[in-house]
């Protein structure tokens, strides 16, 4: 049902608007002002709100930009008196959908609020065939065609569509700050600030600083008044890296921020309203820092109303090729070159490899390889000489070894990836069942308990 809000400070108004939309049938809540109505809207945004633009506690025009930044559907009708109907018009301006003029008329109440659901369903229709569409590169630069990262990548342009806090859980490399970068492009705020902060190395005093701001005279030193970054950022989004790091004291003063949706400066005495996204990220287990005393859970949970995590970069192989291609024309950019590609061999290596650093570490390896080359395609000669020891170990044990030893590793592997079932190892073998198991008593392989074909036998 659509949700409306009525916020009026005049009595007889607000409860008339509430009567006649209610009788309409929407579900409606009616408010006298302005800051209980922003609570309840980031908890539960409402579809459609009457806005009085003179109200005790805040002006109409903030409570506008508020509402547009919580959920950018929602749809704002202006109420006015006739004396500031140019408001009204500033308003619209400003992203409001219309205005009517008080006296209102319950026909114009609405006829505003079909209208107001009719531009709705439009922009959810809009959003959700956007959603739908396959993301080969979700932005420029930022490759994925694999399964895992098509998923990923589906999340991202869902989440950038909504003002939540999102928590970005990976291991170093794989694109956190990528991530963030393209919640914040693709968002209705991609023209706003995106400020990052690294929280990790910094003590508490100057993090709040820097994050808070000060006054002047705030503490020693203090000479001249500094804005601090959730300020600036202001209508925009804030990268905080390395959440994991910050100080347990500081972390208790981040979390009465993200819930009053406010900041005071050091020193300060009137706090600030904040408009800001906050993106946190980190390359540890919060979950396990919170078991260890490190973490706050309360700030856990604020943090992570979305949680994205980015797989390792040997759990989507298929991205290999194209990461590869995507670092080779960047470095042909920085360095001038004309590299086409990597010989087979090369990418052969490359595709072994475990990349423990993940994106960024095979991105110094083409960095490095392109670097020393002086052919047009990278061989396995330009790649790192721990790369060239897995081929070495790789090609040297196997292709020495005698067939029935080759064949007793081909079947245990293939058993262990599928975990001992015989049926399906039989399959990938293309061997009957029989001849498996004759196989496993010629070599002494022996499957474990728990496997139901084993269980049978
Ligand atoms: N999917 C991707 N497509 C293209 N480049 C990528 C991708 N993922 C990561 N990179 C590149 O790899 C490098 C590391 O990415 P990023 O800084 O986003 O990782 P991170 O997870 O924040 O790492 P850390 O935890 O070490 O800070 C960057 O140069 C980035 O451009
Ligand atoms: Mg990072």
């Amino acid at each position: 049902m659509t949700r409306i809000a009525v916020i009026d400070d005049e009595e007889t108004a607000r409860k008339m608007t509430g009567r006649i939309l209610k009788k309409a049938g929407y579900s409606v809540e009616t408010f006298e002002s302005g800051l209980p109505f922003l609570r309840k809207m980031e908890q539960d945004p409402f579809d459609v709100v009457f806005l009085d633009l003179k109200l005790p506690d805040m002006g109409g025009m903030e409570i506008l930009s508020h509402i547009k930044f919580i959920h950018h559907w929602t749809q704002v009708i202006i109420v006015t008196g006739y004396g500031s109907i140019d408001n009204a018009v500033e308003a619209t301006k400003e992203g409001a959908f219309h205005y009517l003029t008080k006296p209102c008329r319950s026909h114009d109440i609405c006829l505003m609020a079909e209208r107001a659901v009719e531009k709705i369903v439009l922009h959810q229709e809009n959003d959700s065939l956007r959603s739908q569409v396959k993301h080969p590169d979700l932005l420029p630069g930022f490759i994925g065609s694999s399964k895992a990262m098509q998923a990923i990548f589906s999340t991202i342009s869902k989440v950038a569509q909504v003002n939540c806090n999102v928590l970005l859980e990976a291991e170093t490399g794989t694109g956190k700050q990528l991530t963030a970068r393209a919640i914040h492009d693709l968002g209705p705020r991609k023209d706003a600030p995106f400020v990052y902060f690294n929280c990790g190395g910094f003590t508490e005093e100057l993090i709040c600083s820097e994050l808070f701001g000060h006054e002047k005279g705030a503490f020693t030193g203090a000479d001249s008044c500094k804005i601090g970054l959730l300020e600036s950022a202001s209508g925009g989004t804030v990268l905080l890296d390395e959440i994991g790091e910050m100080p347990m004291s500081m972390q208790v003063k981040l979390l009465h921020v993200l819930q009053e949706r406010q900041v005071m400066r050091v020193g300060g005495t009137r706090p600030v309203n904040l408009h800001i996204r906050i993106i946190a990220a980190t390359n540890k287990d919060l979950k396990q820092e919170i078991r260890n005393g490190t973490f706050r859970e309360d700030l856990y949970y604020r943090l992570n109303v979305v949680t994205i995590r980015l797989p390792r970069l040997i759990k989507r192989l298929d991205d290999i090729p194209l990461l590869i291609q995507h670092f080779i024309t960047k470095v042909n950019k920085a360095y001038s070159k004309k590299i086409q590609g990597v010989t087979p061999q090369a990418l052969e290596l490359l595709m072994l490899y475990d990349y423990p650093g993940n994106v960024r570490e095979l991105e110094n390896i083409i960095q490095h390889a392109a670097a020393l080359t002086e052919g047009k395609k990278l061989t396995p000669e330009d790649l790192p000489s721990h790369l060239h020891k897995l081929h070495f170990q790789n090609s040297s044990t196997e292709e020495l070894l005698p067939m029935d030893e080759l064949e007793k590793r081909h079947i245990s592997k293939v058993l262990s990836k599928t975990k001992y079932n015989i049926r399906a190892a039989g399959e990938i073998l293309r061997i009957p069942r029989t001849t498996l198991w004759r196989r496993l008593k010629k070599y002494g392989i022996s499957v474990k308990e728990n496997s139901s074909e084993a269980e049978k036998k």
